[in-house]
């Protein structure tokens, strides 16, 4: 298996089932443009999230690592109306950025951009609480807060989603003593110990190369 043979897969599924997407190019285009990191869900990751909105019902949603807004716009999308993601950046000139796009894909009024640390504001969401789907992207180091915060503020039946488990397989390097794989194992280990979920993790093969993601239940 070559990276180029599931890069080229990745490109025919994508034209297969999601195509181009006018918002959606135009919030990445603006993110590069702002010299951004391009670290944001590949388009079959942001289908999935917008599918796991919709067939679970979400209304209330909570993103931790808003980036340029890509993926809080496919989340929004899931959503009805009076619904709501609310989304935490610690970087204020990306939350700008994501604003702006937000906005221009119409999902605005769907969508509230928190900045700050995730360890700052999520003890100040108990209100927006409980959410009905969580989605993890942001520092990996600190995955097992985020974990933490997700059981307190979902309800049983909350869906968490964290992206990027498995790091080049670098995961399933015990010797990788890496701070980012080590939050990320630590996150998994924590699905796997804690009794306020049930979990499974996919590897994904697609245009941001070789990684995966896990999806929990709070139960
Ligand atoms: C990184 C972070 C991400 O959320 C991602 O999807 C890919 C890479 C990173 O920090 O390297
Ligand atoms: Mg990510």
């Amino acid at each position: 298996l070559s990276l180029a043979a599931a890069h080229a897969v990745d490109r025919y599924l994508v034209d297969a089932l999601i195509g181009a997407d006018a918002m959606l190019d135009a919030a990445v285009a603006d993110q590069r443009a702002a010299g951004m990191p391009a670290i944001e869900v590949a388009p079959t990751g942001g289908k999935l999230l917008w599918l796991l909105a919709r067939v679970s019902g979400a209304r209330r949603v909570l993103e931790i690592g808003t980036l340029g807004g890509y993926s809080t716009i496919w989340l929004a999308r899931g959503i009805p109306d009076e619904g709501r993601v609310v989304t935490i950046e610690a970087e204020p000139r990306h939350a700008d950025v994501a604003r702006a796009s937000i906005d221009r894909a119409g999902v605005g009024e769907r969508v509230e951009i928190r900045i700050g640390r995730g360890a700052e504001v999520l003890p100040t969401l108990a209100e927006e609480a409980p959410f009905d789907l969580v989605f993890i992207d942001a520092d990996k180091e600190s995955n097992t807060v985020y974990l933490d915060w997700a059981a307190r503020l979902g309800r049983p039946g909350t869906l968490v989603v964290i992206d990027n488990v498995v790091r080049g397989g670098r995961v399933a390097d015990a010797e990788d003593e890496n701070p980012q794989v080590r939050g990320v194992r630590a996150g998994l280990e924590m699905l796997r110990d804690d009794p306020r979920f049930t979990a499974t993790a996919l590897q994904t093969l697609d245009a941001k190369g070789w990684d995966g993601i896990a999806l929990a239940l709070v139960v």
